[in-house]
């Protein structure tokens, strides 16, 4: 079976790129990825194919996914505050890109699981969210990522092309990048731990998220790859759990095993108050997917840091 993988080079995907090499070394992965946040070291050793070019440049998605089975899409430019400064580059790599691959997938008949986000139910402030509320994107990156499942799910009445959406939540772990200007918040924290500098809070702190270990979502994409699991409705993939920063503080506090000092600045624009997935569906769909707990996430990626 051929895998490509857009999005390869990134944490994500070189983080499941990885897991299959381990549990079906018979796949072909193909990573394709045009690193602008990914790194070719993430691949090292796993001995992939990395095609480097843009999903928004179509002659190249269309020959990389020439043979392929199956898709998984995670290329994309991620962070919202990204979004904001350059709508328009995030609308060309994520939803022009997401068009792309569909097409490209099209002509092969290969399977398509998708990386949407959480921010596309954006203003829609009920607890927990599940994958029937309303959605109200706050930023132009939730609104690609809104459009591009819509694209992705479309694409089985219009072609009957076998796809899936997830919804990825807070996803973190080992391979993340900590020191660039977009980075999450549990590699800037611990990277920050780690060095003896203060953690930077936007706003007070009690902006909550639900956390999902890397290793819980690769399990995911692989149990859909290898079952071709269709469905006609986005699936969250996380599993109902709520933290806000503080108390993300207090158990990287734990972890670490040192002291740190928090500093807070001003609340950033398009950011999303509270986020907690209703976990029914993923749990209906995935009864092979187990979750780590934050404190193990977080003990396997404070040990990544450090031999990092
Ligand atoms: N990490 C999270 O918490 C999270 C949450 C929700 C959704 N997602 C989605 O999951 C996917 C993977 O995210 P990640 O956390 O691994 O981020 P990442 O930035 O590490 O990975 C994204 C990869 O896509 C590549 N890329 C960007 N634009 C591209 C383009 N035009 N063509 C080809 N490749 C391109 C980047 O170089 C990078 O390697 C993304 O689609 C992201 O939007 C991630």
């Amino acid at each position: 079976m051929k895998v490509l993988v857009t999005g390869g080079a990134g944490f994500i995907g070189a983080n499941f790129i990885a897991h299959c090499r381990k549990i079906t070394p018979d796949w072909e992965m193909v990573a394709f990825d045009d690193l602008s946040t990914g790194s070719r070291d993430n691949l090292a050793g796993l001995g992939v194919k990395l095609i480097i070019a843009s999903v928004a440049d179509v002659t190249a998605i269309e020959k990389a996914a020439e043979g392929a089975d199956a898709i998984v899409h995670l290329g994309a430019l991620g962070s919202v505050p990204r979004s904001v400064k350059d709508p328009v580059a995030s609308h060309v790599a994520n939803l022009t890109g997401t068009l792309n691959v569909l097409e490209a997938a099209r002509k092969n008949r290969a399977y398509v699981t998708f990386a949407s986000s959480s921010s596309v139910y954006g203003a829609n402030t009920s607890l927990p969210k599940s994958e029937f509320d309303w959605t109200r994107p706050m930023s132009p990156y939730a609104v690609t990522k809104l459009g591009a499942e819509a694209y992705v799910l479309a694409y089985q009445r219009s072609y009957e092309l076998p796809t899936l959406a997830f919804r990825f939540f807070n996803v973190y772990g080992p391979l993340q990048a900590a020191g660039h200007v977009y980075a999450a918040v549990i590699p800037r924290f611990l990277d920050a731990s780690l060095n003896g500098r203060s953690l930077v809070v936007h706003g007070d702190g009690q902006q909550s998220r639900d956390f999902t270990y890397v290793e819980t979502v690769t399990a995911a994409l692989h149990s859909a790859v290898s079952r071709r699991l269709v469905d006609p409705d986005p699936v969250n993939l996380a599993f109902g759990t709520r933290t806000t920063l503080i108390e993300l503080i207090e158990q990287i506090r734990s972890v670490v095993g040192a002291e740190v000092t928090v500093e807070h600045v001003e609340g950033r624009l398009g950011d999303v108050r509270a986020s907690q997935a209703d976990g029914i569906r993923m749990r209906a769909l995935f009864p092979d997917v187990q979750p780590k707990t934050l404190d193990e996430g977080l003990r396997e990626t404070v040990a990544w840091f450090r031999s990092a």
